[in-house]
């Protein structure tokens, strides 16, 4: 079923980040989307046990880092390792955008959006933000398509 879905509702993967006081933490997601137009709104659907949920209820600020189609590593440390045993940035080239959060050195574009809702979404939590800051870092770059047996094999 999830491989279905996956196929049917194409994604590209991202990280996103948050910084709360002076934590920082960023992970992989592929359920990222845009909203609505006017405004721009973005929507992320992120479970309550990461601790970027923590995070992103705490500073109501979230961060979408785009990855190029070469980030199989950099998608890998971010999503199945969790900031609250680690720091994921150790290592890792970012700087900050507008509010915050953290911007990846190898992102290729990002939006920082500010949180205006919060839905329960069976077990995810759907933040929906307005966009405070974005940037295109790097032109002409072939983003990171999700597919599920890429990262977790049949199911
Ligand atoms: C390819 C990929 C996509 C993922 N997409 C999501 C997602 O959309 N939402 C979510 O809650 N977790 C998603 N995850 C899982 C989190 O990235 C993972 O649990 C991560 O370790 C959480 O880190 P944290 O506890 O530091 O926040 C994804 C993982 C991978 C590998």
């Amino acid at each position: 079923m999830q491989e279905l879905i996956t196929k049917t509702v194409p994604t590209g993967i991202s990280v996103v980040t948050v910084r709360s006081g002076d934590k920082i933490n960023g992970m992989t997601a592929a359920w990222v989307t845009q909203v609505s137009f006017k405004p721009a709104m973005i929507a992320v659907s992120i479970a309550p046990q990461r601790y970027t949920h923590t995070l992103i209820e705490e500073s109501r600020y979230f961060c979408i880092n785009a990855l190029p189609a070469e980030s199989m590593d950099l998608a890998k440390h971010f999503g199945f390792k969790s900031g609250r045993k680690i720091d994921k940035f150790q290592g890792i080239d970012y700087t900050n955008a507008i509010k915050g959060s953290p911007v990846l050195g190898s992102a290729y574009a990002y939006i920082e959006c500010e949180v205006v809702h919060a839905y329960e979404a069976g077990d995810h939590t759907l933040f929906i933000g307005t966009v405070v800051d974005s940037s295109e870092l790097k032109d002409n770059v072939r983003p990171f398509i999700f597919r599920w047996n890429d990262f977790f094999g049949k199911k």
